[in-house]
Order: C-alpha cells, then sequence, then structure tokens
C-alpha cells in the first residue's frame, strides 16, 4: 500500500516573515492529517528557518533544484551535501521550470536525480509534456523519454526510494487542471514502463500528480488508483489550503 504524499513547491515566493507564519500554520495542522505525508520545498535561504520550525513535526522538507557537481568553482550553485547539512530528506528534479527556463536536459535531470541518492537524498524527479506536445498525441513519447533518462543512467532500482511527478505544463498556474482521468492515464503509463522492467518497484514507487491542484479538486484526483499525491505550487502557499488538499487524500 503507497501512503499518500503531499508536497509543497513554495518555487520563488515568501519572505522570512511570511514563511514563519505559513510554517506555524502547517505545523499546528499537519498532525490533523497523519493518513498522509507531507513535505515542503521552501527557496533555499530559507532552509535554516524551515529546519528549526518544523523539526519535530511530521513534515519533511527538501529543496527545489540541486547541483550535479560535488562541490568547487560553480557560482550560484547549490551542493547536494550542503542539502544533507539541513536535513532535507527530498530534492526536486527536472522541474519543468528548470526544463524550460534553464535549459535542463533530460541527462543533466538524470545526473542531478543520480547525485541525490548517492547522498541519500530522495529525488522527486518531474516529467510532463506541453500544451503543444499533447496536441500533437506525443504526452507518452515525452514522459517516456523523461524516464528513460533516468532509467537508463540509474537502473529500476533507483525508483524504490525515489517519487515522481506527472506535472503537465499546461495545467501549472494556469488554473487548468488535468482531469483526473487524463491524470490517471498518464501516471497509468509512468506505472507500466516501470512495470515492464520490475513489477514489484512499479507497484511500491509513488507517482505524484502537479498542475493547478487545490482543496476543491483534490478529492477527485487523488481517489485514482494510480494518483498517489500531489506536487502542489501556488495552493501550497497558504497553510490552510495546503492541509486540505492533504486532508482530502487521508
Ligand atoms: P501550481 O500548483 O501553481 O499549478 O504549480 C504546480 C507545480 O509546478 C508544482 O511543482
Amino acid at each position: 500500500m503507497r501512503r499518500k504524499l503531499v508536497a509543497g513547491n513554495w518555487k520563488m515566493n515568501g519572505s522570512a516573515d511570511s514563511i514563519r507564519k505559513l510554517l506555524q500554520g502547517i505545523r499546528e495542522g499537519a498532525a490533523g492529517v497523519a493518513a498522509v505525508d507531507l513535505a515542503v520545498f521552501p527557496p533555499f535561504v530559507y532552509l535554516g528557518l524551515v529546519e528549526q520550525q518544523l523539526s519535530g513535526a511530521p513534515v519533511a522538507w527538501g529543496t527545489q533544484n540541486l547541483s550535479e557537481h560535488g562541490s568547487g568553482a560553480y557560482t550560484g550553485e547549490v551542493a547536494g551535501s550542503m542539502l544533507l547539512d539541513f536535513h532535507c530528506t527530498y530534492v526536486l528534479v527536472g522541474h519543468s521550470e528548470r526544463r524550460t527556463l534553464y535549459g535542463e536536459t533530460d541527462d543533466l535531470v538524470a545526473r542531478k536525480f543520480a547525485v541525490a541518492r548517492k547522498l541519500g537524498i530522495k529525488p522527486i524527479l518531474c516529467v510532463g509534456e506541453t500544451l503543444d506536445e499533447r496536441e500533437q498525441g506525443v504526452t507518452e513519447a515525452v514522459v517516456g523519454r523523461q524516464l528513460k533518462a533516468v532509467l537508463t543512467l540509474e537502473g529500476i532500482g533507483a525508483f524504490i526510494d525515489a517519487v515522481i511527478a506527472y506535472e503537465p505544463v499546461w495545467a501549472i498556474g494556469t488554473g487548468r487542471t488535468a482531469t483526473s482521468q487524463q491524470a490517471q492515464d498518464v501516471h497509468a503509463f509512468i506505472r507500466a514502463q516501470l512495470a515492464a522492467i520490475d513489477p514489484a518497484v512499479a507497484s511500491q514507487t509513488r507517482i505524484l500528480y502537479g498542475g493547478s491542484m487545490k482543496a476543491a479538486n483534490a478529492g477527485e484526483l487523488l481517489s485514482m488508483s494510480d494518483i498517489d499525491g500531489g506536487l502542489i505550487g501556488g495552493a501550497s502557499l497558504d497553510a490552510k489550503e495546503f492541509l486540505a488538499i492533504a486532508e482530502a487524500g487521508g
């Protein structure tokens, strides 16, 4: 039985003040959604604050990116080992905003995934097609290619502890959610790709949905058999809304 995971990707939002309040709200409400795992992904600079405020709470944390390098002259980058100093459980790799705005390739994403695993940080591999790609009917080809890059480098065993997030690019920040059936179809496709190599791993891997998910649509999405949680953007900046999404999955 896969436990659901509801994760908040705060992207480049917040201030020390607003994040303190958000964390307080999440901390207070987290015990009420014990059936679901919770995690938050703040901007790097607030990691210390997050660690301090969430220590002892049933909420994990991680970052939105990491460097593919171990250390050295990489101005502006953050190494995976640094995330361990702040006891990060997870790290997002290959978010569509990293792929499209910062040119991250399938190969680079796979290397970041590998670096995280080596350090014992659970990668959350983000995959998803653009609107153009969906309209051209190549959703499965795109998602399959993104997945294969990691499978080729790391092998199926890498997915025992990892998480996959299916985030159709056209649903991110647009208010246009994939229907629960559209999401389920792609989730089932992803699981089938893993199952073709190792059914036991496939049945364990958590596959989250992301893209304009909110309390109002979470219940339906999270009731689908292959949707194991959510990666929430905008709605995760409000503690009540974020917890209501988690409650819908409990
Ligand atoms: P929204 O929930 O704001 O659409 O963002 C989804 C997302 O990109 C989470 O990683």
